[in-house]
């Protein structure tokens, strides 16, 4: 299995999506011997925020395009193809301002480009290619979003990723929600840790788990 592995936190070593998703990463690799990990730091490497050229090259037909207008495209041709190139996705980040930090709104962005990551149909219909992939979005938030709490209803994040994700076929993701973090009393925070490491080594195992029996069928 070849994972995807995106961290978007700005914070480095404190930061506690990044704790959380080398902790799932280490849980993978325990069950899966042969993982391997493409890694993309986006708090290291953001892509850049849109440019004119950017939008009028990418609404260009291929065979269309200026050489200017190609060379604008190269980061996101590259970050597509690592997108297409991995069977499983794993995004971290916190979340800012109720919805994802800038960074990864930079990187979607980038990563939906048509005839790439989604193709238009003859009959008008938008077929997303990253369909197939296991998902998994993983978010820190500084307070308790989760149902029953006041802040429940300002959750733009798990909306606003499963709409961008759900335009490029990925339709079934995994959320796995840290919360209430930093703005939280320190018990709940170790709480709130405690059942995500729960959820990560669950679905590590459901992951870990799937891959014997692909490459069976694929032997017989
Ligand atoms: C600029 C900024 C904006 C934030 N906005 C929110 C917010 O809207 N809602 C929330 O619950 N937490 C918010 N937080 C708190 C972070 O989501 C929380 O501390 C998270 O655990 C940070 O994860 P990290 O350590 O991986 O960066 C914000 C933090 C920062 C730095």
């Amino acid at each position: 299995m070849k994972l995807l592995h995106v961290d978007a936190s700005p914070k480095s070593e404190n930061s506690s999506s990044r704790t959380l998703s080398r902790y799932f990463v280490d849980q993978l690799r325990a069950r899966l011997p042969l993982l391997s990990i493409d890694y993309l730091d986006l708090a290291a490497e953001a892509p850049p925020a849109i440019t004119e050229l950017f939008a009028r090259a990418t609404y260009t037909p291929a065979d269309e395009r200026t050489a200017e207008m190609r060379e604008a495209l190269k980061v996101s041709d590259a970050l597509c193809a690592r997108l297409l190139g991995a069977d499983a996705l794993l995004f971290a980040m916190p979340m800012h301002n109720w919805t994802m930090p800038a960074a990864f709104k930079a990187f979607v962005d980038t990563i939906v480009r048509g005839g790439l990551t989604y193709v238009a149909t003859d009959d008008g219909r938008y077929v997303g290619t990253l369909g197939g992939r296991k998902t998994l979005f993983l978010t820190t938030r500084g307070v308790d979003l989760r149902p029953g709490t006041p802040f429940v209803a300002m959750d733009a994040l798990t909306p606003s990723l499963r709409a961008a994700f759900g335009f490029i076929g990925v339709s079934d993701p995994v959320f796995v929600d840290a919360q209430p973090m930093q703005f939280a009393h320190e018990v709940e925070r170790a709480a709130a840790m405690r059942r995500a490491r729960v959820e990560l080594s669950t679905l590590a195992e459901a992951w870990g788990s799937i891959e014997p029996r692909a490459a069976l069928s694929k032997v017989g």
